[in-house]
């Protein structure tokens, strides 16, 4: 197949860059189509370790085409500073093989001054942002005020727009949020520098996917967050923003629905999350803490501590359904190693009621108790396994159940953090 999507299958984190670096090395074209700075995505790569925000995943990889698409939010002080950080590390060495879209959006101080100011403000109530103003700037996205950064072409109309925006945000800031306002000239004076470095990037990315698709080059669409945080479809209002799913990619990148071939949906071999929101499966205690230390389950963009619960095969159903996955990639099998027993969520109940489903009442999934399915663990170091036949016979079982419980292949199973530590059943590229 020659166009391959990407996603999070759960609450974020599962291990998408990992993946992307793996399957980048057959595609030709690595595309980010919605989410910002609020993604956070780990490569490891002869020992070095990248954690990339706004670049695709596939820059570690000479000569590979890098697109932020048009349905990302992107804040162009962090995009710089992620672009001069892969250079001094002697990555993306060609500009022009960093393409960004002049209809993403334009993440602002602003942005980010609200989004904290809100959160402290929610209390108990906060959702748990990553602070980096992703909701806000979606916001000004829909509300028409956003800026893009086709705006930057023409840098006097520029300036009056911003002006405007900051003069509205300073007052919603001061009088509504009771916070400190920000400090216009100083903006306007980043936003200048910003313009002259970025502007060599800036490209019609949709119609360089068009003719990509067209010539019958391998793309390859890096989602960012998960399924279970996707504004429609997540646990809302403990959520990102943006569509997380593949549906977000011909809004985000451009391409027609018919041309995406093949979904690989990522998930751990157990569940994490960072932020606020209902978690059926989550452990609490001594088995949370060891896995979160054994998997390294701090996150990548903010530091905090990730939230550890069991696989859950009920919202991972629900993420197939919702991404039509040809595929799944399960990762961080390694981190299972020595637990005994291991448990899969099956199914929910409340009182005498039991679904298979998250139910229609989304409230409830915060209520529920998950029914568990118990299975023997292994004690064998499984990090140098290439192939299925490599894994202990209770490994391969703990494997196969998911997919019986998925109703899914599984495409790919990740046994450590490093590109080489993988198991590729099927390469969809390949495919
Ligand atoms: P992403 O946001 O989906 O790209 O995932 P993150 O990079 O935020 O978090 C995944 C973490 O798990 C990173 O630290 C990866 O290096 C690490 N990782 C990925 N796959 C594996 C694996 O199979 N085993 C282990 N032990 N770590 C992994
Ligand atoms: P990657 O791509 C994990 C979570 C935040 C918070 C909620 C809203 O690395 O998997 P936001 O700043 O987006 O408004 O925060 O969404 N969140 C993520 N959690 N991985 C991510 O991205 C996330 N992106 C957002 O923790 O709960
Ligand atoms: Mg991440």
């Amino acid at each position: 197949m020659k166009t391959v999507a990407v996603v999070g299958a759960q609450w974020g984190d599962e291990g998408k860059g990992k993946v992307v670096d793996l399957l980048a090395a057959d595609a030709d074209v690595i595309v980010r189509f919605q989410g910002g700075n609020n993604a956070a995505h780990t490569l490891v790569v002869d020992d070095e370790k990248f954690i990339l925000r706004l670049v695709p995943a596939g820059a570690l990889h000479a000569g590979k085409v890098c697109v932020v698409g048009n349905g990302t939010v992107v804040d162009p002080i962090a995009l710089m500073e992620e672009v001069d950080g892969l250079k001094r590390r002697g990555r993306l060495r060609d500009d022009s093989l960093l393409k960004l879209s002049y209809d993403a959006h334009m993440v602002m101080p602003y942005h980010r001054a609200i989004d904290h100011a809100r959160e402290a403000r929610a209390g108990s109530r906060a959702i748990g942002t990553t602070g980096f103003g992703i909701g806000p700037a979606y916001e000004d996205k829909m509300a028409r005020t956003g800026l893009r950064f086709d705006d930057l072409t023409d840098f006097s109309a520029f300036k009056e727009k911003l002006e405007r925006n900051i003069r509205d945000k300073n007052l919603y800031l001061k009088t509504l949020l009771k916070a400190k306002p920000v400090n216009g000239r100083e903006i306007l004076e980043q936003m200048s520098k910003v313009r002259t470095r970025l502007r060599r990037y800036l490209c019609d990315t949709a119609a360089l996917l068009h003719e990509a698709v067209k010539a019958g080059r391998r793309i390859l669409f890096e989602g960012a967050h998960g399924a279970m945080l996707d504004i429609d479809h997540g646990t809302y209002p403990y959520v990102t923003s943006s569509n997380c799913g593949a549906c977000a990619i011909f809004g985000g990148a451009g391409i027609a629905p018919g041309e995406l071939e093949a979904v690989l949906g990522i998930s751990k071999a157990y569940t994490t999350r960072v932020g606020a929101g209902p978690f059926p499966t989550e452990i609490e205690g001594k088995l949370a803490n060891m896995l979160r230390e054994e998997g390294a389950e701090f996150g990548s963009a903010t530091g905090r501590p990730r939230r550890i619960g069991w696989f859950d095969a009920v919202l991972a159903r629900h993420a197939i359904r919702l991404n039509g996955m040809w595929g799944l990639a399960l990762t961080k099998l390694d981190v299972l190693t020595g637990i005994d027993p291991l448990r899969i969520g099956t199914g929910y109940k409340m009182r005498a009621q039991s679904y298979a489903e998250i139910p229609p009442d989304r409230r409830l999934l915060a209520k529920v108790k998950p029914i568990y399915e118990e299975m023997p663990g292994w004690r064998e170091d499984i990090t140098q396994a290439r192939s299925l036949s490599d894994l202990p016979a209770n490994a391969r079982r703990y494997l196969e159940r998911i997919g019986e419980l998925c109703g899914v292949r599984l495409a790919i199973v990740s046994v450590g953090a490093s590109r080489e530590a993988t198991i590729v059943i099927e390469n969809p590229f390949l495919a």
